[in-house]
This record gives structure tokens, sequence and C-alpha cells, in this order.
């Protein structure tokens, strides 16, 4: 029986508009493109997963809009299984507003929609599922209450990547496997400045809050992380000539789920040499999922890493 990845969270719909740079409070920008694509955090993990060959699940709501089903569909291609993805009556599927500048950098406006209506009943109707995932994946664009109920029921792998940033998330820290954020949502749940010199700082009073993994990924500088017991470590990652990096973080989490149970012999250091490579792969390329790779092989080298 394969391992199943599990995605409780998100699906929203990018518009996406390509710009010289960001826009200044007031100001009106001349585009230079315009696109429409399969976006929100939950699916960007689930559909990164899939893509490396994942068994991926995706527990989520969309709207009875014209996006909702299309959305549903598009996953059903993609090879996730749609079994738990509900079309919700009277709702908007959500969506987000998205700038890229040229630089690679972006701007998000999330309107949550049909996402917000993820409610605590869905996890008891799907119980089984969750219950038996191997790696459950959770984030914030979808009420916390109802991640809170899933990760308490799940017996595998609970990997939470607590993005968008919020400081009030301590509850469920507890009950994390492993605790994904970036820089800036590593500031918010440690209420600490973070940078490279105070790093170790940061993971450190992550790790006390109960979790057993904690991953900060840094962008181009790779990724830092610090379990029970053990000594922190960075694994740097090779540079790219960024194009957008709109749902990196998501690839990356996608691929340490697909790579967590598919390759269970590795040590950590080279599968989140693996999943950093993933996801500065999809930095080369426009949009999110469409940019995320095809199973290709990451293993066949020895990913850097030294003790921080
Ligand atoms: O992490 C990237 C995602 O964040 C985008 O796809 C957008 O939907 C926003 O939710
Ligand atoms: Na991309």
């Amino acid at each position: 029986q394969t391992s199943s990845i599990v995605v409780i969270g998100s699906c929203s719909v990018d518009f996406t508009t390509f710009a010289p740079r960001l826009p200044m409070p007031g100001e009106t920008l001349h585009g230079t493109k315009f696109m429409t694509s399969f976006g929100g955090k939950g699916a960007n993990q689930c559909v990164a997963s899939a893509k490396l060959g994942g068994n991926t699940y995706m527990i989520a709501r969309a709207g009875d809009d014209q996006w909702g089903m299309k959305y549903k569909e598009y996953l059903k291609i993609v090879g996730v299984d749609v079994s738990h993805f509900y079309i919700t009556p009277n709702a908007s599927t959500g969506i987000a507003q998205i700038t890229v500048a040229d630089n690679g950098e972006n701007q998000i406006v999330i309107v949550t929609g049909a996402n917000n209506l993820l409610e605590i009943s869905d996890v008891h109707t799907s119980a089984e599922l969750i219950k038996n995932a191997d790696v459950l994946i959770g984030q914030l664009e979808t009420p916390f209450e109802t991640t809170l109920a899933a990760f308490k029921l799940n017996k595998g792998v609970k990997l939470l990547n607590a993005a968008p940033g919020r400081s009030d998330i301590q509850k469920i820290l507890p009950y994390c496997s492993i605790l994904c954020v970036n820089e800036g949502e590593a500031a918010l749940v440690s209420g600490m400045e973070v940078t490279m010199s105070n790093i170790v700082e940061v993971l450190t009073k992550l790790l006390h809050t109960g979790c057993e993994t904690v991953i900060i990924t840094l962008g181009e500088k790779g990724a830092v992380y610090l379990s029970s017991d053990q000594q922190p470590i960075h694994v740097p990652c090779k540079s790219v000539k960024p194009v957008d990096t709109t749902g990196a973080g998501d690839a990356f989490v996608g691929a340490l789920a697909t790579f967590l149970v598919e390759r269970k012999d590795l040590p950590l250091h080279q599968i989140i040499g693996a999943a950093c490579e993933v996801a500065s792969t999809s930095v080369t390329k426009e949009g999110t999922q469409t940019s995320y790779p095809k199973k290709f092989d990451a293993f066949n080298k020895q990913y850097e890493f030294r003790k921080l």
C-alpha cells in the first residue's frame, strides 16, 4: 500500500499581473502580462507532491461559481484524489491577486471565500483519511480550529506550514511533527527578529513550543533546521535567476512531504536539500503549480550541509 499524503487547506484562483516592479501605495503601473492560474497554498503543496509522484488527497472547499468545478476537474487530471474536495453552495472560490516584479519578488492579497468555510465537521467527515494519512499537511489560509482538529486526529507525520504568517498559533504546535516557516513567519510565531546571526536562538525557541522539528526556509540561502536532541543544521541551495518566486515555499513543502515518505532511508539534510532544489526550480518559471517540476531524480547527489 502506497503512503498517503493528505492536504487539508486552501485552493484559490490566482490572478497574476507581471510588472517591472511592485507598485507604491496609490500608484498605477503598466504591467506587461496577465495570467489566471490555479493556486492557493494548500492546493499548491498538494500538486507539488502529486507532480513528484506523491499519492495525494486534497480536503478543501471551493465555491459553486465558475472556478470551483474547474478546479476540481483539474486536480483530478493532475492525479490528486478529490473525493474530499467540496463545492460549497452560495460561496465564491478563494482568489489571490498577485503582482510579480521583474526581479521575481511578489505581493499578494487573498480573499479566502469558500476556504473560510472548511469546518471541523469536514474533519469529522474525512476522519478516516485524516487519521491514517502518512503525512498530513496544513497551512493558515483555512480556519485554524479546523486544522487543529485534523492535526489532533492524525497518527502520522503532521507538517504545518504556518503561512500566511500569524502569531497566535501556539495551540497547534505541540501536535506538529514538523513546523515549516519562512523568515517572516518564523518572526511572527517566535516573537523574535530573525537574522542569520540569531537563527539558532529562533530555531531553539520554536522547538520549545512543542513541535519535533523546525525548518526555516531562507529563499536563495536554502534552509535551516533543528530537531530535538540534535544540532542545528544549515542546508544551502544553489542560486538561480529568479523569474517568479510565488509558491516556491509551497513547492518546498510538497516536495518535503513526498520525499519524507518515499525516501525514509535518507537523512533529513538530504531530503531538505532535494526539496530546496524543487523550490528553486519553480522559481525559474512563471506561475506556481505550472512551474513545479515533474518527477525527477533529486537524489543522485549529496547535498551540502553544515552545523550552525
Ligand atoms: O503561496 C503562494 C500562494 O499564496 C498563491 O498561489 C496564492 O493563491 C496565495 O494564496
Ligand atoms: Na514559479
